[in-house]
């Protein structure tokens, strides 16, 4: 028996949900600082050059691996070749999603306390050290944050179990509209402050002086943490598009939407931070120490802390949902499960390690692997080592083993839009992201000497 595979229902349902599983933390926190150390305006274009030149191509890649097949991202590999092994990109993905899963959720699970904390009042008339005292002692509490990724993954797991349609789509067709309105009213707060303009200058002015081979590959790197890519991801998600779905103007808006949300969180937090002359910090720190403190110089202080970390908190509880989805989909058509039985495996499952994950950071520090945390130890080996990875799989994969007839049929809609990129796309696949992913995959593994 085929059950009939469930679909997004909408284009822009569609849209939606790919955009919500892309922008998150990455975008709010990291592209913002790492655009202002590394040339402002001039990383902006390379960045912008990297996300339109090697993720766009591979997005659209995943989201063909995954109509074609209409599989989860280890099926797909297995209807694709007949060569087994090429599943090994789909269980890569896999793992690297669920070992995101981990740490993601307790930094979500921060920003629901932060939204309580704002809400409270508590905010007001603290100081810079205070912010800085309090942000310690909570993620190093024993408790406190395993409540709220509790919280953050009991989330998730609803929306999942309530399907493709009625949960995913759903959720993002909510979220996603109220996320855009939170960043352009607290755009045009920043705005209006003093600082705005030395601000605007610190992350647009193009100062090409800073632009050295670093600074390039961290540009692609951020591009594919920020665009989702290399996790079973938009493979999953694709397996749900329907026949009619343009998978390039899908791809070309969610990869644009993703971009345009990364520059506006610039323009939120930097004029916030010139205005009020404090070095800008990098992550966590940045969101959890600087801006509330900033905020609390405001007039109605409590207000803009509350929803900035609203903004962030629907910014990571749609990535979560995306990154929950390609597991559960997984263990439940590999298994034969129910859906909701499978969610609840990856829901238990998550929650435990993350559980341990947010402890490495306060309670058991003492305990590293491979002299890490178990927190960093699992940014590290599904950031820079598993998401290369299975990108470059994928793209020569796809690059090299895969009939363009078939690539173009699927791209085509069976013809009927035209694919005049096809040459240009294998060609991307073949060579160009092979080469760059290499060069971006020992750069993060410090092999550079950065
Ligand atoms: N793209 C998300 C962000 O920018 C992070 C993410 C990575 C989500 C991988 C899902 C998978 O924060």
């Amino acid at each position: 028996m085929t059950q009939k595979r469930a679909t997004f229902g909408s284009k822009i349902g569609t849209i939606l949900a790919s955009v919500g599983s892309a922008v998150g933390l990455g975008n709010i926190w990291r592209f913002p600082y790492e655009a202002g150390q590394n040339g402002g305006g001039a990383y902006l274009v390379i960045y912008l050059a990297c996300v339109l030149l090697i993720g766009l191509p591979l997005m659209m890649t995943e989201f063909f691996a995954g109509r074609h097949t209409r599989k989860n991202a280890v099926g797909a590999f297995g209807v694709l070749s007949r060569r087994k092994g090429w599943k090994i990109i789909g269980y890569m993905g896999i793992l690297s999603a669920f070992m995101i899963l981990g740490f993601y959720s307790v930094v979500s699970g921060w920003t629901l306390e932060y939204i309580r904390e704002a809400a409270s009042g508590a905010m007001s008339g603290k100081t810079a050290a205070m912010f800085a005292r309090d942000y310690t002692g909570f993620i190093t509490h024993p408790w406190r944050p395993l409540l709220w990724l509790v919280l953050t993954n009991t989330i998730a797991h609803l929306v999942i179990v309530s399907g493709v349609k009625g949960g995913i789509e759903r959720a993002s067709k909510l979220m996603m509209p109220l996320l855009f309105v939170i960043l352009l009213v607290l755009c045009v707060r920043s705005l209006t402050l003093p600082g705005a303009g030395e601000g605007l200058a610190f992350l647009f002015k193009p100062d090409f002086s800073a632009i050295t081979p670093g600074a390039v590959l961290s540009a692609l790197g951020q591009a594919f943490f920020s665009l989702s890519l290399g996790m079973a991801i938009m493979i999953t998600y694709g397996s749900y598009f329907d026949a009619q779905t343009n998978i390039r103007n899908t791809a070309l808006s969610v990869t644009l939407l993703d971009t345009l949300v990364a520059i506006l969180a610039g323009v939120m937090i930097f004029p916030a931070v010139f205005t009020f002359g404090i070095a800008p910090g990098e992550g966590p720190g940045l969101v959890f120490i600087t801006l509330p403190n900033i905020f609390a110089q405001l007039p109605l202080p409590g207000l803009w802390s509350f929803i900035f970390f609203v903004l962030l908190a629907l910014a990571s509880l749609t990535s979560i949902i995306s990154i929950h989805e390609p597991c559960t989909a997984y263990i439940s058509e590999r298994f034969r499960l129910p859906r909701r039985w499978a969610a609840l495996v990856v829901t238990a499952s998550a929650t435990v390690l993350a559980v341990f994950a947010s402890l490495s950071l306060g309670a058991w520090k003492g305990v590293s692997l491979f002299g890490m945390s178990l927190f960093d130890f699992l940014d590290f080996a599904s950031a820079k080592v598993l998401m290369p990875l299975g990108s470059m799989l994928l793209a020569v994969f796809t690059g090299w083993f895969i009939d363009k007839k078939i690539l173009e049929k699927e791209l085509s809609n069976n013809g009927a839009l035209r694919v005049r990129y096809l040459g240009w796309l294998t060609f991307t696949l073949k060579y160009v992201a092979p080469v760059a992913i290499t060069l971006i995959f020992l750069y993060g593994l410090g092999l550079f000497g950065n």
